[in-house]
């Protein structure tokens, strides 16, 4: 496996661009692959079986395709099928869950919220993330359906935005949370909308950074970094590619074109 071959990273739909960006900003050099799986979205309701099949699937392709490592930039897949990943493949796969632990870290109140799919909140994985890094923080979940379906349209702001984030993060405030953390990489997108709705001193965590961070010491490990300029980055999605093309000035901050696959 040559160090210039392509990283593979894949989400349900356009969530993973966050994690696409901090991987793009961190390591420049890296040619990038990317499947918006936007024809199944969103997982964060559907069972974990479907995702493991759906993340076999796309992880196959991107193998295929020469991918050198394979990156879920989704919380609710890696739930669902990283381990199952790890086991089909020995080249590097980095993960990603909610940012329990630099947030139980950073809270002053001893009270923390996270807001996620159902699918990444009722996972063993996520009950496993609390026993390790909670301690004696108070951890309040949150599911937020409809978010997800948002950010898919590219509508990161407006009323209906406001509305549902404001019903997902009232409670939590009442609650006492001062820190809130972004467990699914579709909710980034909505940081600027969340901060005009929440009281000042919120800290908003999410692991798009650390999600680059983790692929590098991995591909540094494996001596996989690649050694010269990357080419151009490729995109996939399972839906209708006009539906992705058109949210990626907005998402992705250009024009890109996008391919069909059916997997
Ligand atoms: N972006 C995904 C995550 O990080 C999943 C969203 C969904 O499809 O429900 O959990």
């Amino acid at each position: 496996m040559g160090s210039n071959a392509p990283v593979g990273v894949f989400d349900s739909g356009v969530g993973g661009l966050s994690v696409l960006g901090e991987i793009n900003r961190l390591l420049p050099h890296e040619s990038l692959l990317y499947v918006a799986d936007s024809g199944h979205v969103p997982y964060g309701e559907k069972s974990a079986e479907y995702i493991r099949e759906r993340s076999r699937n796309i992880a196959a392709f991107l193998v295929e395709q020469g991918a050198k490592a394979l990156v879920l930039a989704c919380n609710t897949a890696t739930a669902a099928a990283v381990a199952d990943l790890r086991s089909r493949y020995s080249i590097p796969v980095v993960g990603m869950e909610p940012a329990v632990k630099p947030a139980a870290l950073a809270t002053r109140t001893g009270v923390v919220g996270v807001l996620a799919t159902t699918g990444t909140l009722q996972s063993a994985r996520f009950a496993a993330l609390l026993d390790r890094f909670a301690g004696s923080v108070r951890v309040i979940t949150q599911p937020c359906p409809g978010l997800v379906e948002c950010v898919e349209r590219g509508e990161l702001q407006g009323p209906h935005a406001e509305q549902l984030l404001r019903a997902y993060t009232d409670p939590l405030l009442e609650a006492g949370c001062d820190t809130l953390i972004l467990g699914c990489t579709h909710y980034p997108f909505l940081r600027a909308q969340l901060l005009a709705i929440l009281p000042s001193g919120i800290t908003l965590v999410d692991t798009g950074a650390a999600v680059a961070r983790q692929l590098r010491a991995r591909l540094t490990e494996a001596d996989l970094l690649a050694a010269s300029p990357s080419e151009p980055p490729q995109f996939w999605t399972t839906a209708v590619p006009a539906s992705l093309q058109d949210v990626m000035p907005v998402l992705w901050g250009r024009n890109e074109t996008v391919r069909p696959l059916s997997v």
